[in-house]
């Protein structure tokens, strides 16, 4: 599948919660899976792929793929830790985020089956920024503006190269 790059509507749009877990919702999963892993990411979250669908996958550090159908953050840490995120849709910038430590996520897993996770370290990390996706909301929101106009200049001329 195509990632959609920053700088495209989808990304900035609120994603709607999926109706019914069907064949489509699990080979869309499939299909997201292999997609994060061909272009090296660690999450991909389902506007990344033109899905206006509340719905992401992760494969982190441990090595598991997950997927989180219509996902919500139940509990946050006040412990907050800074960490470099990078975003398949705006390639090659990293930045410093801060976030909770650890978080506590309920979400359907591909089988329709309710999960609630305690996540710390970096899956809390990558949970984050892929539920951020859902809301329309990416990484460079949460870094100093300048540099986030910065980015987003970068990326509206390179857009527009493109089109020339
Ligand atoms: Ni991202």
């Amino acid at each position: 599948m195509k990632v959609v790059r920053l700088g495209e509507e989808i990304l900035r749009q609120k994603a709607e919660p999926v109706a019914e877990i069907t064949d489509e919702i699990r080979a869309l999963i499939r299909d997201m899976f292999d997609t994060m892993v061909a272009e090296d990411g660690v999450g991909l979250a389902a506007p990344q792929v033109g899905k206006n669908l509340r719905l992401f996958v992760v494969k982190a550090d441990d090595g598991i793929e997950r997927a989180f159908i219509n996902p919500q953050i139940i509990a946050t840490s006040q412990e907050l830790v800074s960490y470099e995120e990078g975003c398949l849709s705006i390639p090659k910038i990293y930045e410093e985020v801060v976030r909770p430590e650890k978080i506590t996520v309920q979400a359907l897993n591909e089988r329709g089956r309710r999960i609630t996770l305690d996540a710390d370290g970096f899956l809390a990390r990558v949970i984050q920024h892929e539920y951020d996706h859902l809301d329309g909301v990416l990484f460079i929101d949460r870094i100093d503006p300048a540099k986030k106009a910065k980015i987003e200049q970068k990326f509206l001329k390179k857009a527009a190269e493109k089109e020339a």
